[in-house]
This record gives structure tokens, sequence and C-alpha cells, in this order.
């Protein structure tokens, strides 16, 4: 066995089988713990005429009915609690955009798996034990830097608690405690980048050597602008509070072919968003997950909005999870045309002259919706090359994507800078009712 194998999880060297029937056995539990704990999920596999001793193989999940943000709203806060108050050791909230936020609830044992989860992913990136990993990702209700933080401490890390913001401090700890690893959104190590630069601080001289991105769709062009710009690997970790926060996939920095899912406590399935039915491996459409081992809030089938597709399992056993391309809700429909931030990413990244931060306008000329891509250009830029470039973006938009935009170049530093998760769609369209 070689040296890397050593450090494997007992359930990363499962072979597929073995795999397989712990997740026979742990859905069976998962989904009794439910109907028997939660009467949301009582009524709703008693309407769908389904029982928990209906789940003979992996397979029959599918005979179980969804479960939606909506569901968790209408029984917020503590309603798809599956224990009682005195075993809950914390709450998180999910960072809905709209309406209220959904509460999600942990027990010792879940925090404790959560732990493992996102050690297990810091190793997956190139962690170890001993490295020190500086936490930019938010503190707080957010489970992003909580999450982060105490996987590190379980890998044997240091951790470095910086949470969000007060970016210039973040440089100086950066530089004075010399971390291996940074965890932080995408969009706030470019705001750390420009704040590098600012101070006249080489980013590709840090000691970090691995960077774990997440919280927000990203592309491989930004995967290369960071790698380059930084010297290090970037890897993607994926999660969400309802499943239970950062660490259900990460990204094997080894192969940086997509996500492994660990899914010997998250089973993943891919549905058509529209009917609802199981897509085969390799079909893109929505990301539906089941708890396997939740004490606290057992989700049975809940539908992330996630767009992306199931891939056989490369670095590990678990089956891999394409770079979520973008959620079904940041889907900009122009025109007819689908088009999500991650499209417009790709191509202004490639564009000379233009820097990695751009944002998109929606607005109303008339009766039709029009979409303004705004770039920043890159300091030193002049203006012929600024106007090239704002003309290759129209082109590569409209042939890459079949519709039309306009583009404005500003001045480097006007767009707002991210400090955690960027809002990338500034919609200003008349509402119509
Ligand atoms: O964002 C958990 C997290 C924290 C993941 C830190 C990774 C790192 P929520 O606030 O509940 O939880 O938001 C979950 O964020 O459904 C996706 O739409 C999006 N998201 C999370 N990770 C990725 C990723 C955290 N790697 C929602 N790529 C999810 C694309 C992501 N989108």
């Amino acid at each position: 066995m070689t040296e890397a194998a050593d450090l494997l999880d007992p359930a990363e060297r499962l072979d597929l089988e073995g795999l397989r029937a712990l997740q026979l056995e742990r859905l069976r539990s998962s989904l009794r713990h439910a109907y028997d704990h939660v009467p949301f999920y009582r009524e709703s596999f008693d309407k769908a005429g389904v029982h928990p001793d209906d789940c003979r193989s992996l397979s029959d999940l599918s005979r179980f009915p969804f479960t939606t943000k909506a569901d968790l709203r209408e029984n917020y806060p503590y309603g798809m609690f599956a224990v009682g108050r005195d075993r809950i050791r914390r709450l998180h909230a999910s960072s809905g955009t709209t309406g209220r936020p959904t509460v999600v609830g942990y027990t010792e044992g879940d925090l404790s798996m959560w732990a493992d989860m996102v050690a297990r992913s810091i190793r997956a990136a190139g962690g170890r034990p001993g490295d020190t990993a500086h936490v930019a990702y938010g503190y707080g209700l957010f489970t992003g830097g909580l999450g982060a933080h105490y996987g590190a401490e379980r890998l044997g890390c240091t951790v470095i608690p910086a949470s969000g913001g007060m970016t210039s401090r973040q440089v100086t700890l950066i530089q004075d405690l010399k971390p291996e690893i940074i965890m932080v959104t995408p969009s706030y190590m470019l705001t750390l980048l420009d704040e590098f630069e600012r101070q006249g601080v080489d980013p590709r001289s840090t000691s970090l050597r691995v960077g774990i991105f997440g919280a927000e769709p990203w592309t491989e062009r930004m995967r290369q602008e960071i790698e380059e710009r930084f010297a290090i690997d970037a890897v993607d970790i994926y999660g969400l509070s309802e499943v239970i926060g950062p660490g259900v996939a990460q990204e094997c920095v080894e192969t940086k072919d997509g996500l492994h899912i660990w899914e010997d406590h998250f089973y993943p399935e891919v549905i058509d968003p529209f009917t609802g039915e199981v897509l085969p491996e390799g079909d893109r459409g929505e990301l539906v997950f089941t708890s396997l081992t939740k004490e606290a809030m057992p989700v049975v089938r809940y539908r992330t909005r996630d767009l992306t597709r199931l891939l056989p399992g490369t670095a590990r056993v678990f089956r891999r999870m394409e770079k979520v391309t973008g959620r079904s809700d940041d889907m900009v429909i122009l025109r007819g045309v689908n088009l999500f931030p991650t499209q417009i990413e790709e191509i202004v990244l490639r564009t000379p002259g233009v820097a990695p931060h751009f944002q998109l306008r929606l607005t109303t000329e008339g009766r039709m919706d029009s979409l303004t891509v705004r770039a920043e250009a890159r300091p030193g830029t002049d203006a012929t090359v600024r106007d090239v470039a704002a003309r290759s973006i129209v082109a590569a938009v409209k042939d890459g994507i079949g519709v039309s935009v306009d583009v404005e170049i500003v001045d480097p530093e006007t767009l707002e800078r991210s400090v955690g998760k960027i809002r990338r769609i500034v919609d200003l369209r008349e509402k119509r009712d």
C-alpha cells in the first residue's frame, strides 16, 4: 500500500460492493429514523404510499417523495428535527436570499461526522496534519467558517480563524503566520489578490500551497487564474447547510477532475428537474441528496437546485459530481435563452485586458429584458484594448450562448468586491404581473 493510501479512512478503502452494502444498510435505517421521528416525513411517505421497509435496494429510493426548501421553510424553525431539543448542540441557518431562512441543527454525533468529512476533504485537497489552515469563510450562522474550522482541527491542522472581511489584515496574517492552506470563497480570494498587489506583496511568494474554494460556482478558467496568480493548487469543495455544510463533496488534488461525493454519508441522485425522474449516470440534471447517518435533521431526497451530473469514481471509490455550473435559481432566461453567470465568467476570464471581476445587470428596455455585462479593465489597459475587449465579449456571448448582450468595460476597482459569496446578478427589471 502506498503512503497516501495509508492516510485514507476505512470507508475510503472500501470496494464498490462494500460501499453499496454500507449505503443500503444506512439508507434503510435513516429512512426509518425520519419516518419514526419527523411528522413531516411520516405524512409525506404515507401520502406517497411508501414505507421505510419498502426500501430493499438502493434504487428503491426513487419511490420516496422529494423534500424541498419550501418544506423546510414551512416547518421553520424546528419542525424537521428528529431528536429532542436537549440533544441539539448547534444551530446554523442557510443563506437564503429570499424569504425566511432555514434553520438546521446538529447533535454531537452530527458535528463529529461533519468534522470528519471536512478533515477528509482537506486531506483530499492535499492538506496534512501539522499544516496551518487560514479560514476566511465567514464565521457565524453560515456553515462555511465553523465547518472548515472544526474539520481542519480534526485533521490535526493549526487553524487561523480569520473569518471574512478586514481584507488588509488577512494579508498581514498570511504574511506573518505562514499558512499552507487557505479556505475561502473563490471570489473573496480575488479580493485578497488585489490587496496583496495593493500592498506590494507578490502573491506567488506566500507560504500558501493549496486553496480550498467553494460556497459558490466557479469555473476552470477561474482555477487557472488563481493557480497562476498565487502559485498554489486550487481545488473545489461543495456542500449545503441542509445536508450538513461544506464537506459533502471534494475535489482530489491529484486529479482535479470533479468532486468526489462522500457518499458513505450523503447519497446522491441526479434527476430531471421537470419530471423528477432519476437520470442515468452522466446525464445533467438537478442534484438530490439523502442523508445516511444524520441524527438531528435527516433529509430524504432533498432537492438542491444545483445542476451537475454524476460520474464514476477515479481517485476514490466514491462517485464524482461535475463542477456545479449553476443553480436553477441563478439561471437568467434572456429572450428565451438560458444563461448562467459561470458561462460569462469563462468568457470574461479569457478576454485580454479584462480583470476577473464582473457583474451582470438586468434591465427592461421597452418590453424586452436586456443584459449588460459590466467587466473591469485590468490596470493600465488603454481605450483601444478596452474597446476590442468589449467587442470580443459581445461576439463570444453571441456565438457561444446565442444571445445579444451589451458590454461595458469599467475602470479598475470600480465594481463591488466580494467578502463572502458573491452576487453576480443585479436585477433592475421592472416587475410585471
Ligand atoms: O455554501 C456551504 C459551503 C461553505 C460549501 C463553504 C463550501 C464551502 P449554503 O450557504 O447552504 O452552504 O449554500 C449552499 O451554495 O446549494 C450551491 O448552490 C452553492 N455551493 C456550495 N458549494 C459550491 C461549489 C454553503 N463548490 C449552496 N460550487 C449550494 C458551486 C456551490 N456552488
